[in-house]
Order: structure tokens, then C-alpha cells, then sequence
């Protein structure tokens, strides 16, 4: 399909079409209910839905337009009618955003009022498409902990010239944070469609938006240091080696240093991947055997390019359909962590506006790029990336080391040595902890889960508001199935209509067939399924709730728990973080196959 669709690629009209085609007043496109051509394809339908994302719940707002009717409105106006003869031809890659429609953020807490922040880059006249440069070696982005002092001097000296240089430059350090702020707080709409927010978290766009990101900003770094073999470090958080703060970034005196971090959490701490807010007391073996744990879930168990890099987001789509699985756990934990939770907002890190003013930001973001590459060599016939244009075509704006603006493509970034860098190889501890049953099956394991208990409320009226735990029994529609089966279709649990304010950070935990004792369920344990994070943000619109979708594959754990004759599953919904605030508008099982 990738090779039929890229002969015909349809692509939106410049940005700078767009704007006085479009005025961002215009809150309801007329090509909204124009339906120039009415087709209905069984060859587009099943392209789609091979990405295995088509229950985006979103689809029954009130305020959706099918993109193909308003791309096809588009297409017919700029005279292009062939293009829209044969249905491959439209495609909805998310467009870069227009830089000049770009507004101030508006960042909300209960407890500290709304601030807006102007996170908007310089403008420009010129917009270059990105083409790698031929690099004629690799460069290595090294584990920050083993970082000699040689590197480290280079590396404050880039980050100290980066934040010397004049605050309108584009590769200034707080323009480069202001990138990030900008593509996550609701500064730009989706070119084309000014009711829709352009967000690069909670969805298939989070992986390779934060790598060009970084990329971008390497190549600055690499340039003011008129090193071009510069490579940033990486946060080795997945080892117990890197659980700490790296220490580089802990000395007052440095450039990589930021005041705005939670104090009890700054170096020998480690760091809790499963982190919600409260320091648990723990012991070093028991905080390793969770954090490694977790990260074989995250790594090993998704096994699909939906599961483990987010949901497809297309043009014309309302933000958030899902995040993937490092995008929530361990990448939000880890923010939450550093953040200063002496400060309004939970700056720098502990909130996505923010985030990226703090040096450490880049080596948490390096380390979860690295995790992309690390997933893709995994074994596993799924284990590859999107192949559909909507996702290859969707593209970024970004300022290169030279100060152009560049429009780069996800399909420019889908492996890292074309953009000339790999990551220093470390051992991966991870691989080898595979969590298992918290005690052994006795009977139905389910049915005991069932059981009433005093801190749990069972429910199966949805909506559900998650104040305490909640039991639900959960109808699977296959059971038992064959080795093969399974590893055509993946189970799994998908908690629809997730709703939620966005500046509120939220933590839920899941299990499965969990039966109540005394000891909370871990990481470790086959029945902690995983959880749901959101890290506060807000978006342009205001009011709106994120409302989004969580998706655990399960098929591992049911092997574990012995529970894959059974005809159900009992889930229990555990609030750590935010509770009250979230929720949830359905839960079932399904089977996905991408
Ligand atoms: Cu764009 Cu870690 O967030």
C-alpha cells in the first residue's frame, strides 16, 4: 500500500495558501459539508483499518468532519481533480503548522491561575525542506553516566554558548524549548482544520516529532562548538547504572544545571519508573526488580507498531487518540519525577511547557529515542514501523543549525543513521525480567478477583469516575486461542473515553485477575497489566477535556496467569495520581493486528 500511495501522493497547499483560504476565524470550514466525490472504497477502508487504530472513539464528536471530505474539497478547488480518482490518492499526513497562525499557551492549574506563555518561534519567509546532510561518520550519543570529562566540556560549552546567544535566534536555548511548548500546549491548530489542535504527545506523531526534535538540536549544539561529530547524551534510566540524576546535570555551577527540580529526587536518588507523586519506601532490590520489570512490559510485551508507538492521528483528527507505550510509562513517571514540585506549575520538567527548558530534558528524550531503536531489533515479525503514508508524510517545522526553517517528515527519521548517530550500547538488564504471578493460581483465578472487598467498589456502569479502587468483569470474546492466533492478533484491554482535565497529572493503575491481599499488586507482578499518565499541558481551546484511549496487550499475562481458558477477566482500577478526575467511558477486549 506504502508503494502504491507514494506515486500518487496528495499533499495539503503550502501553509501560506492555507492561511488566507482558511482564516482561523472560520471555525467551521464550508467544505465541511461539501461531498465533492462520493466514494466509498473497500480498498480504502481495509488500508485503514489495517493500522489497527479505527476505534478512535473520537469519531462521534459532534464537531468531527470526515478530512477525507474537506481534503477532497481542497483538491477540487486547486483544480486537481485527478488526484482524487483513485482513493490511495488522498492521504491525511498531520501538516506542519503555520507559523503565523501560531497563539500564545495558556497554562491552567487549579491551585495557581493561568499564565500564557508566549512559546511562538521567529517567523520566516522561507521554508526548505529537510534533506539529512551525507554525514561521513557516525556519531555516538553516549550514556550520560559514562561521559568523560573531555566530552563533558564540550558538552557545557555547546549548552553555554546555546544559551548565549541572542533570545531571538532560533536556536537560542529558550527558542528551543519554546519548540516544544509550542507543539505540545495548543499554540498551533492543524493547518486546514482550525477547530482541531496540532499535539505531537498521545498519539503515533510522539516518537519521531521528539527525535527530529532532538536531532535539531544536536546539530546546533555540534555547529557552536564547530564540532559536527557532537553527539547529546542519553539518560540510561532503563539500567540500574542510570537510575540517578546524571551527575553532569547536578553541578550549580553548569550549564546543564536547573534550580527547577524536585530536591528529595537529585543525585545518588534513584529514580521510581513507576512513579506517581509519593516516595514510597522501598528497597533498592525491590525499586530495581519494579523498574526492570516495567521495562520489559514496555519493551517486550507490545509487540505492534499501534501498541508501541501510539495511535494514528491524521489530519483533521481531534488530538490524543492514544499514546503508546513508552510515551506513558516510563517517559511521563520520569518527567514527574525531576519536576519541582515547589513550583506553581510543577517547572520545568513536570509539565510540558516547560519541560524543555531544563538541559536534562534532551538526555530523558535521547534515552526514549533510544528505546525506538532498541524495539525495532527486538525478534518479532511486527515490530517495525507505520507504513502508511498518513503517518510517513506527517511533518514538523524546525529550525536548522543555520537558522532555516526546515520542514522535515517522519519518513526523514525513521532510522538514525541516515541522520548520522547511534546510541553507545549498554548492557539491557530488562530483557531478561519477565514479571510473574504474584502467588499461584488456586481455582479460578477471576472468580476469587471477583470476591467483594472492603476498599473496592464493583461496577460495571460506565461512566466510571475513578475515586477509589473499581472492579470490573470484563466479557473476552475469544478464548483459548492457538500460538498462531495469537500471534496474529494481539489481545487487548482498551479503556475508551478516557476524560480528563489536561492540566491535572493523573496516574492510574490496572490489573488483572488481581485477587485482594495485603500487599499492594507491583510492576513485577504478571497481574499489574499497566497504567495511564497524563502530564499537565493545555491546549488552545480551552475547556475541553483530553478525552483518549488506553491500550494494554495482554496476551502475555493471561499466558502467565493461567487465565486464557476463562470466558472473563476481572480488572481493577487503582487512582494514584489525580483522583476523582479522570473518567473512563467503556472497557473491552479486543484483538489487534496492525
Ligand atoms: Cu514532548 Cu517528554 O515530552
Amino acid at each position: 500500500m506504502a508503494a502504491m500511495a507514494s506515486t500518487v501522493t496528495f499533499s495539503l497547499p503550502s501553509p501560506a495558501i492555507q492561511t488566507s483560504f482558511l482564516p482561523r476565524t472560520h471555525r467551521h470550514p464550508r467544505f465541511n459539508k461539501k461531498r465533492p466525490f462520493n466514494f466509498v472504497s473497500n480498498k480504502t477502508v481495509s488500508c485503514r483499518a489495517s493500522n489497527g487504530n479505527e476505534n478512535n472513539e473520537h469519531s462521534s464528536s459532534p464537531n468531527r468532519f470526515d478530512r477525507r471530505d474537506v481534503l477532497l474539497g481542497l483538491g477540487s478547488v486547486y483544480g486537481a481533480t485527478n488526484l482524487v480518482i483513485d482513493p490511495f490518492a488522498v492521504a491525511a499526513p498531520i501538516a506542519a503548522p503555520d507559523l503565523d497562525l501560531c497563539q500564545k499557551a495558556t497554562v491552567t492549574s487549579k491551585t495557581a491561575g493561568t499564565i500564557k506563555v508566549a512559546c511562538c518561534p521567529p517567523k520566516s519567509a522561507k521554508i526548505i525542506d529537510f534533506k539529512p546532510p551525507e554525514f561521513s561518520k557516525i556519531r555516538y550519543r553516549p550514556a550520560a553516566q559514562l561521559v568523560g570529562p573531555e566530552y563533558l566540556d564540550k558538552f557545557t560549552k555547546a549548552v553555554e554558548l546555546m544559551k548565549a546567544l541572542p533570545e531571538d535566534d532560533p536556536r537560542s536555548f529558550m527558542q528551543q524549548a519554546n519548540v516544544h511548548c509550542a507543539y505540545c500546549d495548543g499554540a498551533y491548530d492543524q493547518v486546514g482544520f482550525p477547530d482541531q489542535e496540532l499535539q505531537v504527545h498521545f498519539s503515533w506523531l510522539f516518537f519521531p516529532f521528539h527525535r527530529l526534535y532532538l536531532y535539531f538540536w544536536e546539530r546546533i549544539l555540534g555547529k557552536l562548538i564547530d564540532d559536527p561529530d557532537f553527539a547529546i547524551p542519553y539518560w540510561n534510566w532503563d539500567t540500574p547504572a542510570g537510575y540517578a540524576l546524571p551527575a553532569i546535570y547536578n553541578d550549580p555551577k553548569s550549564p546543564l544545571y536547573d534550580e527547577k527540580r524536585n530536591v528529595n529526587h537529585l543525585p545518588p536518588v534513584l529514580i521510581d519508573l513507576d512513579y506517581a507523586g509519593v516516595d514510597e519506601e522501598i528497597s533498592k532490590r525491590d525499586l530495581i526488580k519494579s523498574n526492570l520489570s516495567l521495562m520489559y512490559k514496555q519493551m517486550v510485551t507490545y509487540k505492534t507498531p499501534s501498541l508501541f508507538m501510539g495511535a494514528a492521528y491524521r489530519a483533521g483528527d481531534p488530538p490524543a487518540p492514544g499514546m503508546g507505550s513508552i510515551e506513558n510509562v516510563p517517559h511521563t513517571p520520569v518527567h514527574r519525577w525531576v519536576g519541582d514540585t515547589r513550583q506553581p506549575f510543577n517547572e520545568d520538567m513536570g509539565n510540558l511547557y516547560s519541560a524543555a527548558r531544563d538541559p536534562v530534558f534532551f538526555a530523558h528524550h535521547a534515552n526514549v529515542d533510544r528505546m525506538w531503536t532498541i524495539w525495532n531489533s527486538l525478534p518479532g515479525k511486527k515490530r517495525r514501523d507505520f507504513t502508511t503514508t498518513d503517518w510517513l508524510d506527517a511533518s514538523f517545522l524546525f529550525y536548522d543549525e543555520n537558522a532555516n526553517l526546515v520542514r522535515a517528515k517522519v519518513r526523514d527519521c525513521l532510522d538514525t543513521r541516515p541522520l548520522g548517530y547511534e546510541y553507545q550500547k549498554v548492557d539491557l538488564p530488562w530483557l531478561n525480567t519477565k514479571p510473574a504471578p504474584r502467588r499461584p493460581r488456586q481455582g479460578k483465578g477471576q472468580a476469587k478477583a471477583a470476591e467483594t472487598s472492603k476498599t473496592t467498589v464493583i461496577s460495571n456502569t460506565f461512566p466510571i469516575v475513578l475515586e477509589k479502587p473499581v472492579r470490573i468483569e470484563v466479557p473476552r470474546p475469544k478464548k483459548s486461542r492457538t500460538k498462531l492466533e495469537k500471534e496474529d492478533e494481539e489481545e487487548v484491554l482498551v479503556l475508551q473515553n478516557i476524560k480528563l482535565d489536561r492540566n491535572v497529572a493523573v496516574k492510574f493503575d490496572v490489573y488483572i485477575n488481581e485477587e485482594d491481599g495485603e500487599t499492594p499488586t507491583e510492576p513485577a507482578d504478571s497481574e499489574f497489566a499497566g497504567s495511564f499518565t497524563n502530564l499537565p499541558h493545555t491546549q488552545h481551546s480551552g475547556g475541553k477535556k483530553l478525552d483518549t484511549k488506553l491500550t494494554l496487550p495482554i496476551s502475555d499475562l493471561l499466558e502467565d496467569l493461567d487465565a486464557e481458558g476463562d470466558d472473563s477477566i476481572v480488572v481493577t482500577l487503582v487512582p494514584k495520581l489525580g483522583k476523582g478526575q479522570v473518567s473512563i467511558g467503556n472497557i473491552k477486549i479486543e484483538y489487534v493486528r496492525d
